[in-house]
């Protein structure tokens, strides 16, 4: 873990937004960001790296459960279900043995389909948000979840 610190308005955000392809395209960039050798322009940084803004945008009266589920229903769970597959095959030739919470869950969306149930659910599991899983977000004035749970969610 880096913990970056700096004064207000130094350019932490920018800097962040930099690292995971988020900077506004008007910007005048110097300087070059590399992932293992590779340039941002090789490969899709959105999907290995995430920005977090330090602002929580969450619906205070809905639980953890239905903030994970809406958002799996608006996002589409298609590429990370084809990334999964590809991995279990991998997984097969190496004769590696399966994790076997992943196996689980592999086995269970080949059988229900592309359910968003049980992909929120395994989100849930691996974020350690299944004890609260159906406990409001909450906010200042709505009593909830805690705040490291609300930064996972
Ligand atoms: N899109 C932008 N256009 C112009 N200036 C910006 C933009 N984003 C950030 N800045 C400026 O860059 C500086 C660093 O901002 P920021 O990265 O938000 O700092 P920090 O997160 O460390 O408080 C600030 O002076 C800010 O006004
Ligand atoms: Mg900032």
């Amino acid at each position: 873990m880096t913990l970056l610190l700096g004064p207000p308005g130094s350019g932490k955000t920018t800097l962040l937004l930099a690292l995971a392809g988020k900077l506004d395209s008007d910007l005048k960039v110097s300087g070059k960001v590399t992932y293992n050798g590779h340039g941002m322009n090789e490969f899709v940084a959105q999907r290995s790296a995430a920005y977090i803004s330090q602002h929580d945008l969450h619906i205070a009266e809905m639980t953890v459960r239905e903030t994970l589920a809406f958002s799996a229903r608006c996002q589409g769970i298609g590429s990370r279900y084809d990334m999964l597959t590809e991995l279990s095959r991998r997984e097969k030739a190496a004769n590696i043995k399966p994790d076997p919470d992943l196996d689980v869950y592999m086995k269970a969306i080949s059988v229900g389909g592309q359910d968003t149930n049980i992909i929120t659910d395994y989100i849930l599991k691996i974020l350690g948000l299944d004890i609260c899983a159906d406990t409001m977000v909450g906010d200042d004035m709505l009593r909830g979840i805690s705040g490291g749970q609300r930064k996972r969610a």
